[in-house]
């Protein structure tokens, strides 16, 4: 049988051309977007994959027209209220990966909640990543790493000085990462025909599978997904050796 992926990442593109192309609002693309979401979520724990992170809104998605940001959060109130009985006793387990500076207070609240109701669950780790930029995340690793250093050592001259750098590494730096407690994703899916990362897990995807795929992501089902596993299963992994790694 073959292998599936550890840690699947997707950036859910295309709800607004979606919804032009059909000549709706736009708000009726992250809807239907939003029920494309739950069907991935819930065929990702029934086969048994262990990691999901989806890009919900990131850093620069608050430079939309308000009317629009204030639709997408309400939206996410809505998943977050109406999923978390479900998640929980599919044994999901939420996180939540980015700043939360700007978000609401009740809908921190409800991550909050969510992610302490669900921390113990064993089945999918599903993280969603909101208000979230990988430059960002590193910047603000960078702050954390220098501070902890700092901290140690007593000052951050003194650390970089010493000639024993041992604890200034990949292995450490990850450590102040949001993502610090998920494996980096084996397969970054993005749909909507878009062939970019747009700022989504830029240390982490250094070494992972991409897929571009064509329909919106309100057109993205199941088989699909299923389809982009064996894509994926066919692929050889070298991580910039000679040496293939078959994923299968
Ligand atoms: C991209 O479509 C999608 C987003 C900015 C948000 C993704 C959100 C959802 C799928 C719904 C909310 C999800 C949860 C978990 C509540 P776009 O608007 O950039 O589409 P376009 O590129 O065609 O304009």
């Amino acid at each position: 049988m073959s292998v599936l992926p550890q840690h699947i990442a997707i950036i859910m593109d295309g709800n607004g051309r979606w919804a032009k192309a059909r000549r709706l609002p736009r708000t009726a693309g992250h809807k239907k977007g939003v029920d494309a979401t739950k069907a991935i979520v819930k065929h990702a724990g029934e086969i048994g994959l262990q990691y999901l992170t989806l890009y919900a809104f990131s850093t620069e998605n608050w430079q939309r027209p308000a009317d629009e940001v204030n639709d997408l959060m309400g939206l996410l109130r809505f998943y977050l209220k109406s999923e978390a009985a479900e998640l929980h006793k599919n044994n999901v387990r939420l996180r939540v990966i980015g700043t939360r500076d700007n978000l609401s207070k009740d809908i921190i609240d409800m991550i909050d909640h969510l992610e302490g109701l669900s921390k113990n669950n064993t089945g999918l780790n599903l993280t969603l990543a909101l208000d979230y930029g990988g430059r960002q995340e590193i910047m603000n690793a960078v702050q954390s790493f220098i501070a902890a250093k700092a901290a140690t050592h007593g000052d951050i001259d003194s650390s970089l000085r010493r000639d024993d750098k041992s604890d200034i590494d990949e292995k450490e730096f990850g450590k102040h990462l949001y993502t610090h407690d998920l494996p980096d994703p084996d397969l970054l899916i993005r749909t909507s025909g878009e062939m970019r990362i747009s700022n989504f897990l830029l240390w982490q995807c250094a070494y992972s599978e991409f897929i571009f795929h064509d329909k919106y992501w309100p057109d993205f089902t199941v088989d699909d997904f299923d389809n982009c596993i064996t894509d994926y299963q066919n692929r050889d992994r070298r991580y910039g050796t000679v040496e293939s790694v078959k994923v299968t």
